[in-house]
């Protein structure tokens, strides 16, 4: 039986009290995350119980039980705290996924700060662009991703601390401090920082169409959604050992790889380590994983090997498989009924949502290549194009709207108020992506209606790639726009007009991607660049990305002339 049983039931009794009764929150009083994370599981009884089974590529393995994330994530407060870091204040965490990172979260939240994860591939320029909106106070890392901070730290005079988890006997330098999480003295008692239902928990950074990307700010209250989302959605069970393979850059790796199954009570299995089919599917195989997380993408590589290299494991431990990130297309829920024997259910979310809010329920019958249907508690429709009124017709296309009012939507955009009341209309939060709804109520996902690329399931913005692109000595104007791909469902390709004297050349092109990387990240890099004499542009001289956009996946662009005044 899974969690949620029925389905209709508990759309028709829903309240987000269940939750906070769940969790023995009462409302106006103290709630914090870390706290829910650790301390509670102990008192409830599962100190002893497997929190964490890490795993990295060379095949070193360490586990954690709930009483050492409740000791090691208050060892972490005290250093914070004594180093002088206030409640509010941001600590990045800039790791690859090593157990000091899903620690060192918790720790942060037990002291009131602001945990701020950010991708450990990140290269100089993106870092500095998400520090400086921060102002964040220090940055937790490892000896390997030092170089990267070194380089912008001048540029960021609120950056207090680099603290390094894996220093040894590396020379630091001034402000650098080195913190070993396995030699520190154990912290057995802390008082967690009193936050409320609205203190400031997590700051995820965003990409939209235009200007530098959005940090997204969450709420200590949003656990109220997480956890429950995790127990219904994920159908989570106390003798579950779960694996969400994103990355805690990443919303989906906090939310969902950290917060949610933790609060659970869930044993989860972290493999630190890029894909690559047998690793996976042995990690799979070693930890018995029974449910998993995962995306199109991963599904996508995986299901070019075959069912063959799946054969060669044992994976019947498997009980409930969820994808997240980008559209599940149909042959991959069906790929996955014979492979795994089970289907992926899409879920269907963002940044901004904090939890799954459209999705297929344990038990719901999926329908490959919808999404499925709105988590009890959320009231979502489609907004006609044009009108933004609710459309009542099945199977017309509309914008994903939902009514603002579950537990984790963000409370704003950091240093962005305008940003963030332009996602609301008629008292709807627009997602920004176009799906319809059939007669039975299921979603169906079209697109985006934004610029912004989807690569892998991560979302990359094109006024940040642009920006980057200007900063290269031969580029005089660019567009950076999707390009549809088989596996990424999309990268990133750039349009470049050159400055008089360059030539456009293979080797050009080379370095112009080259550039990219290592301004920003692998991420972001253009995996093509067009040289073009100029760039379609509206009368204002804004350049008109959805016509380039629109010639890479063959649409017809149609009637330009509303854009063209833009
Ligand atoms: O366009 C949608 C796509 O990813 C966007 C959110 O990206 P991000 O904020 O990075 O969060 C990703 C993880 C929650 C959405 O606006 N997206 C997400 N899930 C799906 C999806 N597109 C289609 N189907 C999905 N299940």
């Amino acid at each position: 039986m899974s969690n949620i049983g029925s389905y209709a039931d508990r759309v028709k009794g829903f309240s987000w009290a269940i939750s906070e009764q769940e969790l023995g929150y009462q409302p106006g009083g103290i709630i914090n995350i870390g706290w829910h994370l650790s301390d509670r599981l102990c008192q409830k009884g599962l100190a002893a119980k497997k929190a964490l089974l890490w795993e990295d590529h060379q095949g070193t393995e360490k586990t954690f039980t709930f009483d050492d994330v409740r000791v090691l994530s208050n060892t972490f407060a005290v250093f914070f705290q004594k180093l002088g870091i206030e409640p509010g204040e941001r600590i990045c965490l800039f790791m690859d996924r090593v157990p000091e990172l899903y620690i060192g979260f918790a720790g942060i939240l037990k002291m009131g700060a602001i945990a701020q994860p950010l991708f450990s591939a990140f290269r100089e320029e993106s870092l500095d662009t998400r520090l400086e909106n921060a102002a964040t106070t220090a940055v937790l890392t490892q000896k390997k991703h030092l170089p990267v901070v070194r380089k912008i730290r001048p540029q960021l005079p609120h950056l207090k601390y680099v603290i390094v988890v894996d220093a040894g006997d590396a020379p630091l330098r001034e402000g650098e401090i080195a913190f070993d999480m396995d030699s520190a003295t154990r912290v057995e008692r802390f008082e967690v920082f009193p936050t409320k239902a609205e203190t400031p928990s997590v700051l995820h950074y965003t990409s939209g169409t235009t200007g530098q990307p959005k940090g997204a700010q969450h709420v200590h209250y949003s656990l109220i959604s997480q956890y429950l989302t995790s127990k219904w959605v994920l159908d989570l069970q106390p003798d579950d050992v779960y694996w969400c393979n994103a990355d805690p850059g990443w919303v989906t790796g906090t939310s969902y790889g950290i917060i949610g199954p933790w609060a659970n009570g869930t044993t989860q299995a972290v493999l630190d380590s890029g894909f690559n089919t047998d690793r996976w599917y042995a990690f799979l195989q070693k930890h018995r994983i029974t449910v998993w997380y995962s995306a199109p993408t991963a599904i996508r590589l995986l299901m070019r090997e075959g069912t063959d290299a799946v054969r060669k494991y044992d994976l019947s431990s498997l009980r409930h498989l969820c994808s997240v990130g980008e559209p599940l297309n149909a042959e991959a829920v069906i790929w996955s009924q014979e492979a795994f024997g089970r289907p992926f259910h899409d879920t269907y979310w963002q940044t901004e949502t904090g939890c799954i809010v459209i999705t297929n329920v344990p038990g719901m019958q999926v329908k490959p290549g919808s999404m499925g249907k709105p988590f009890p508690g959320i009231t979502a429709t489609v907004l006609d194009l044009r009108t933004h009124e609710p459309i009542t017709e099945p199977g017309k296309v509309g914008l994903i709207a939902l009514r603002p009012d579950w537990p984790s939507l963000i409370r704003g955009y950091r240093n962005n108020p305008d940003g963030f009341a332009k996602k609301f209309v008629n008292g709807w939060y627009i997602c920004g992506d176009r799906s319809s709804i059939d007669a039975d109520g299921y979603y169906w996902f079209v697109g985006r209606d934004d610029d912004v690329i989807n690569t892998g399931g991560h979302l990359v913005g094109p006024f940040e790639i642009e920006s980057a692109l200007l900063e290269h000595p031969a580029v005089a104007e660019s567009a950076a726009v999707a390009k549809p791909d088989p596996v990424n469902m999309e990268v990133v390709k750039a349009f470049v007009a050159l400055k008089p004297g360059f030539e456009s050349s293979d080797d050009l092109e080379l370095e112009i991607m080259n550039f990219i990387r290592k301004k920003l990240s692998p991420l972001a890099m253009p995996q093509e660049i067009e040289f073009v004499k100029s760039l379609p542009k509206t009368r204002s001289g804004k350049i008109m990305r959805r016509v380039l956009r629109a010639q890479e996946f063959g649409e017809l662009i149609g009637d330009i002339s509303t854009l063209e005044n833009d």
